[in-house]
């Protein structure tokens, strides 16, 4: 099952509801980059935006928190109806916590982890998600290279996963395209994050024909 999450961060945001429109035909969820100019390089969007998709769709969203203290947002985004929440391990010291909080209230917990954080760091949470998410870029911004070295990560939790009879879904965010997207597929990657891949691809309904399943 290969899942399409359009990051609306590569979208033209002058015309975000037209936009939404124009790809939701092709994909399975929209993808909210929560940045607060502290954890990465960049100031994104919060929940004036998030209300505003949330008028424009029906598609699950998901809220990638790219924040230092994380636990002051999540009780706001169940409220506002995400329909899952990303937490990056290294910005709180209570991954453990956060998780639970947000699976009690039926919301996806996913943990997400830096390229250059090891996947030893998730270890202990790893039965308890219902997602990982592996980053391909160092967040901040859409349009950025995929880091080959990635596909290590997703390759080892595809083994995990068929190895000790796993469940939790494989997701990777970050300079997805055209022509890396069957690498990444074959290494395991299940939800497949694109900005650019999605809102700058004129191919887009054949990309979504061969990929999503
Ligand atoms: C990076 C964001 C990604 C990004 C993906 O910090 O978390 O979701 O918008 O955009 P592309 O696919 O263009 O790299
Ligand atoms: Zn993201």
């Amino acid at each position: 099952m290969i899942k399409f999450s359009a990051s609306i961060l590569a979208a033209d945001l002058s015309d975000l509801k037209s936009e939404i429109k124009r790809v939701e035909p092709y994909i399975d969820e929209i993808h909210l980059d929560i940045m607060d100019g502290h954890f990465v390089p960049n100031l994104t969007f919060a929940y004036p935006i998030l209300d505003a998709v949330k008028k424009c769709t029906k598609l699950p969203i998901d809220a990638h928190l790219m924040v230092t203290n994380p636990e002051f947002h999540v009780e706001k985004l169940v409220k506002l109806g995400v329909d899952r929440i990303t937490i990056h391990v290294e910005t709180t010291n209570h991954i453990n916590k956060l998780i639970s909080q947000i699976k009690e209230n039926n919301i996806e917990a996913f943990v997400t982890l830096n390229p250059g954080t090891p996947l030893y760091s998730i270890e202990e949470v790893i039965s308890d998600v219902d997602g990982i998410l592996i980053m391909s870029v160092n967040p901040g911004f859409s349009g950025q290279k995929f880091i080959a070295k990635s596909l290590e990560k997703i390759k080892k939790l595809k083994e995990w996963k068929t190895k000790f009879g796993m469940d939790y879904m494989i997701a990777v965010d970050g300079g997805i395209n055209e022509d890396n997207i069957q690498t990444v597929v074959n290494a395991g990657a299940e939800i497949l994050i694109m900005g650019y891949g999605i809102f700058r691809n004129d191919n887009l309904e054949n990309l979504s024909k061969t990929f999503r399943t």
